[in-house]
């Protein structure tokens, strides 16, 4: 009997979306209930590594995150260990020769190189590495346009974090979701200049999950629906335009925009959904400031589920930047100053 144990290692970077995703028309699924964008950051700072094993010695499928053993009888697991499962047993009745390795247990070890569930996008690059070591593992010749399809039901914005520079989610109109997948935009080298700075006002744990708090905004908001339905669909638009003519200020007021909208219909949830905080509308005033003073936007803020704020700004503003950001800060509690490193994309503060 074959008693080897097959490996394959990935890494995947963390993803922070410009135009969010915020509402599923399948829970099940993890289709959206408009399409969204994101920047994909550099995997210097923020990703998660895992390796996949598989082995008919194992006996049960595990996986293990940050050292701790965790519930894989979740369907979004189980949806992806099956998607996965059945592209490996197609490839092995084609040919008799492969080993049988969608019939073994699997063994998932992952490791993420910042805060858990902080509203960093953990399970974006979370499930977007494993999607991708078991693809690695099983040797499947999917794109990661069709790989994007399966971590998409682990979690909705992983699907963005297996292409790097900028990615678009096509929200899709299928009720299978076969259409509701990831498409890359333009590459990182077409635009490398960007950087992005996070400000890590809290590390612990958001209060409430992105799930709850989407599927309570579908069913209250009133704001809702015309954020979904008109306003994202245009913003899709004047988002891809401005990364492909590389407009920054565009950009950033596209960004800014939609955070704001985003923490609008959270506050539109009943009982209202807060993810900022004081620290958070410090940054706020802060951003504005500086492209106040700078004439033009120069940067801008961006928020997910949680008060950690990230900015984008190009390489040639990264003194103006975070200069100011320092500065105008500086009497905030609970605000640590950001350090630049110059080779890599992304800034970090843990407090
Ligand atoms: O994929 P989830 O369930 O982690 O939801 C992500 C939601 C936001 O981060 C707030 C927005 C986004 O598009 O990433």
């Amino acid at each position: 009997a074959d008693t080897k144990v097959y490996t394959a290692s990935t890494t995947a970077p963390v993803n922070i979306a410009v135009i969010k995703y915020w509402g599923k028309r399948d829970t099940k699924l993890n289709l959206p209930t408009n399409s969204s964008l994101s920047v994909t950051l550099s995997q210097d700072d923020l990703r998660t590594h895992t390796t996949a094993a598989c082995s008919s010695t194992f006996s049960t499928d595990t996986l293990i995150l940050n050292g701790e053993s965790q519930d894989v009888s979740g369907a979004r697991q189980q949806a992806c260990f099956r998607e996965l499962r059945s592209l490996r047993a197609a490839l092995e009745s084609a040919n008799s020769t492969l080993p049988k390795l969608s019939t073994f247990p699997l063994l998932i070890v992952s490791e993420n190189n910042f805060p858990t569930a902080a509203g960093l996008a953990s399970s974006a690059a979370g499930f977007a590495a494993l999607v991708r070591a078991i693809a690695n593992l099983y040797e499947l010749p999917q794109n990661p346009t069709e790989l994007s399809r399966i971590a998409r039901q682990g979690s909705g914005s992983a699907c963005r974090s297996l292409f790097g520079g900028y990615v678009s989610w096509e929200q899709g109109t299928e009720t299978d979701g076969s259409d509701s997948l990831a498409l890359e935009v333009a590459p990182a080298s077409h635009w490398p200049q960007m950087k992005a700075a996070i400000l890590v006002v809290s590390a612990a744990k958001k209060g409430v999950s992105s799930t709850s708090g989407m599927q309570a905004t579908v069913a209250t908001s009133e704001l809702f629906s015309h954020r979904a339905n008109v306003v994202v669909p245009q913003r899709m638009e004047k988002m891809k335009q401005a990364i492909k003519e590389r407009d920054f200020e565009t950009f950033a007021d596209l960004t800014m925009k939609d955070s704001n909208q985003f923490h609008a219909v959270c506050l539109d949830t009943q009982p209202p959904i807060f993810y900022l905080n004081d620290v958070s509308r410090a940054a706020i005033r802060a951003v504005d400031e500086i492209n106040k003073k700078a004439g033009k936007k120069i940067a801008a803020y961006t928020f997910d589920a949680g008060p950690n704020a990230v900015i984008y700004y190009l390489e040639e503003n990264e003194q103006a930047v975070l200069g100011a950001l320092n500065g105008g800060l500086e009497g905030v509690e609970g605000w640590k100053n950001v350090t630049a490193s110059a080779d890599v994309s992304i800034e970090e503060a843990f407090l």
